[in-house]
């Protein structure tokens, strides 16, 4: 299938963001309506009319709760995370459960650029060029057991550097989950870089998860805990307002928020489109995700 990978980019290395900013035109003109560009070796795809935010979008304006609510919050206090020593627990339902330091997982795992789209369940989103590896791959080195049905994931709670987490807006730590087959659907990868730089602490230092085709709040920051597991497990924003946020929260311009449309977005520094857009269904990824959903009412199961 030609034309699989039309939102997704692969590249074995990371681009400096010089020669990326420098590229971008070039490459945005090449793939208008072709979908596909390869260029000087490299399969490129962007999603249409879209180019990727600058490092300022994307560095600061944030959401990292455990910093606070305002979205320059985690610009300002995130630098206080300590993110060395890191290790990541994988545990549960694996064969070979234990602390893997961060510096191991980078060791064995295949890092890529990736630009995706982000649309955050505010209605607001950005085009980040993404460097990570697949979870897939990160879930093989642990081993995962034929019984595990779901993934479970868990951001550092570390109250001595998260000013956040002094108010109750959420029970920390941050958890999300994702069933197996989303987890390691190509798509879903662990950042550790964006723009060919190390991932900065606002956007989720050493490694965070990033699902393209989910509302924002899905990929979680900071992670230090991942949990094979047979049943669902509870993800922070479901349980802090079921009503509003269900466990798959995929994006569906046809399922409004209980406050607010969910059909259109506000792209961030927009500049040509500055107004609002429409959303795509799963926000841009149906080709690639559509069938994991098919047997499913997407409006009951939101
Ligand atoms: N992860 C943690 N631990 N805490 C958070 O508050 N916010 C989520 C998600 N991951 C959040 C999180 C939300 S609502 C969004 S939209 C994205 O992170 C924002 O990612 P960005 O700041 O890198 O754009």
């Amino acid at each position: 299938m030609a034309n699989r990978w039309k939102n997704r980019l692969r590249e074995r290395d990371a681009t400096p963001e010089s020669v990326y900013l420098n590229r971008r035109k070039l490459i945005a003109g090449a793939v208008a309506g072709a979908g596909l560009a390869g260029i000087g070796g490299h399969a490129r795809a962007m999603p249409e009319g879209l180019e990727p935010n600058p490092w300022e979008d994307i560095t600061e304006y944030n959401n990292f709760y455990e910093f606070g609510t305002d979205k320059r919050d985690p610009q300002k206090y995130a630098g206080q995370m300590t993110t060395e020593p890191w290790t990541v627990k994988i545990d549960g339902l694996v064969d070979r459960p234990a602390d893997y330091a961060f510096e191991d997982i980078m060791a064995k795992m295949t890092v890529e650029e990736r630009i995706y789209r982000l649309r955050c369940v505010e209605a607001w989103s950005m085009v980040v060029p993404w460097n990570g590896f697949e979870l897939a791959d990160l879930l093989e080195l642990a081993g995962v057991q034929s019984a595990a049905r779901y993934v479970a994931f868990e951001t550092l709670y570390r109250p001595e550097e998260m000013p956040g987490v002094r108010y109750p807006v959420l029970e920390w730590p941050y958890v999300e989950g994702l069933r197996l087959d989303e987890a390691t659907h190509p798509l879903t990868i662990m950042a550790t870089g964006i723009y060919g730089k190390d991932i900065p602490n606002q956007n989720g230092a050493p490694l965070r998860l990033v699902v393209p085709w989910k509302y924002g709040f899905k990929s979680i920051k900071s992670v230090v805990r991942i949990t094979l597991t047979d049943t669902q497990p509870p993800t922070s924003w479901n349980r802090a307002a079921p009503n509003e946020y269900g466990f798959y929260s995929n994006v569906n311009p046809e399922v409004d928020h209980p406050r607010w449309s969910q059909a259109t977005e506000r792209v961030v520094g927009g500049g040509l489109f500055a107004g609002r857009v429409p959303t795509p269904m799963f926000n841009g990824y149906a080709e690639e995700v559509a069938g994991l959903y098919e047997m499913m009412d997407l409006k009951k199961n939101f």
